[in-house]
């Protein structure tokens, strides 16, 4: 049997090993995609192809913990109902033994063309990489062609995760990477045939510009045309927290710029995180057939306690985000949850218009561990006002210093933690609920908060709270499971 055949076996195996207890536990997500067994990290190969959107993703069918990663694989028509295809790759050629890595997708020539990075370790523990295609005529049964890109001089092998995209006629990857002075940087190639690539050089980082000096790696970039600028998404390690800045052991965000694509010249503005809160990482995004730019995130962040999850007891481990779709507003990208997921929410919504009067209220018909919250016309005139969900994450927004915080009780030693931001004002709150998740977008997403939290899971109740005076219109809706 081929070494392919029996990976895929054993993955399949153990899928079948471990799906019932994924199945009984109540931190199962209901409508946020998951791994079916196992543990899941990067969103991969996120496309459009023919109608169909494709989101691949890092994958480790055999332990909730990391290691030689598949390309785990789900479909959909819509955004919302997913189905679980066979497995894209398995690690099982010389060039990609200790790992698939992350990568991008792009339709060639009518079909479809994967590009990943191929982790390969030696007895020593030497890391090489090499950037790899394989091609599918499906969509699901990909062809490896090997390596096309290997690592050029100036870069350690910390170096992968190609995105491609075309542009002019030409086709651009870029590509994480670290300088031999372990600086992190983004590496741009360009082709002509997407075989043979170019090195243009370093396109950000890497003792270059506004990010010469911002961490000794930058990994999962992703270059884009949005609303009239290029858009420059990456995960940089090796920030030092500042203020209420990058609080996460690594982080994710974004430059605003420029690109000359012939010169390989990239201006740009300075880094914002794209979202605030506990668990966001490595997003990817595409441009669907409507002409919209949406992303996924991987909801978590390396070496960051991953093995404290309690859904580790019942093997499985991370999720993605929503679909957001991004918007370039003054200066910032605004992320929306894309409008199909509309499509989840069950009958009416439950309404009030809420007065809180320095007091604590719960509100008829609102409660649920799958729910969207709207919460329009905020206004808090002096003091703090807060969202508590179950017993364990609650929103706060002070309005005497304008900040918003999101708090929960950590999953390492049950002391409660926070993530906070400082607004302008605040205006609106959207909350997706999802048994142990939470995504909140504040101010029609112009900061968004994501994280996992683990109530008990008999506590389903949300609980209002005013020091002061704080009046809002709320809605509510029960939220389908789809997964
Ligand atoms: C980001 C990352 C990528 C790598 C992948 C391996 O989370 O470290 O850089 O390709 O995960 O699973």
């Amino acid at each position: 049997m081929s070494k392919d055949q029996q990976l895929r076996n054993d993955a399949y195996a153990a899928v079948d090993k471990h799906q019932s207890l994924v199945e009984q536990d109540p931190y199962r997500l209901h409508y946020h995609i998951m791994p079916p067994v196992g543990l899941l990290n990067d969103p991969n190969g996120f496309i459009q192809w023919k109608g169909t959107y494709h989101l691949f993703y890092q994958w480790m069918p055999f332990k909730t913990g990391h290691g030689a990663k598949f390309w785990g694989h789900y479909s959909s028509e819509d955004l919302v109902h997913w189905t679980h295809e066979e497995i894209a790759l398995t690690p099982s050629e010389w060039f990609e033994k200790n790992g698939c890595y992350s990568g991008s997708a792009i339709e060639h020539d009518g079909d479809l063309y994967a590009f990943y990075t191929g982790n390969v370790k030696d007895e020593e523990g030497n890391r090489s990489s090499y950037q790899c295609l394989a091609v599918s005529q499906d969509g699901i049964h990909f062809d490896k062609k090997g390596p096309v890109v290997h690592l050029p001089e100036g870069y350690t092998p910390h170096f992968r995760d190609p995105k491609v995209w075309e542009q002019d006629g030409a086709y651009y990857m870029v590509i994480g990477a670290q300088t031999e002075d372990l600086k992190g940087a983004v590496a741009l190639f360009t082709s002509d045939d997407m075989t043979d690539w170019k090195h243009l050089g370093i396109l950000a980082g890497g003792g270059k510009g506004k990010l010469a000096d911002f961490g000794y790696m930058f990994e999962c970039p992703d270059l884009f045309h949005l609303d009239g600028k290029d858009v420059l998404v990456f995960s940089p390690q090796g920030l030092e927290a500042e203020g209420m800045k990058y609080q996460n052991v690594y982080q994710a965000g974004y430059v605003i710029g420029k690109l000359d694509a012939e010169s390989g010249h990239y201006e740009h503005e300075d880094f914002y995180e794209l979202d605030r809160g506990f668990d966001f990482y490595a997003p990817q995004t595409t441009e669907d057939e409507h002409g919209r730019r949406i992303l996924f995130g991987w909801m978590s962040v390396p070496d960051q306690n991953e093995q404290d999850h309690p859904t580790v007891k019942h093997e499985w481990l991370h999720n993605m985000t929503l679909p957001r779709e991004l918007k370039l507003k003054d200066g910032y990208v605004y992320q929306t949850p894309v409008k199909e997921l509309e499509e989840l929410r069950e009958e009416a919504p439950v309404e009030h218009p809420v007065d809180l009067n320095q007091e604590t209220r719960k509100l008829e018909g609102v409660q649920g561990k799958a729910v969207e919250l709207v919460l329009e016309d905020v206004a808090v005139e002096k003091g703090w006002f807060s969202v508590m969900i179950g017993d364990d994450a609650r929103l706060v927004y002070s309005s005497d210093q304008n900040v918003f915080t999101l708090e929960r009780r950590s999953y390492v030693d049950g002391v409660v933690e926070n993530r906070q931001v400082e607004l302008e004002d605040l205006n609106d709150l959207r909350i997706f609920v999802d048994t142990s998740s939470v995504e909140v977008f504040i101010n029609g997403g112009k900061h968004v908060f994501t994280a996992r939290f683990y109530p008990s899971p008999e506590d389903e109740s949300i609980t209002f709270q005013a020091s002061e005076k704080a009046g809002f219109r709320l809605k509510k809706w029960d939220l389908k499971k789809v997964f």
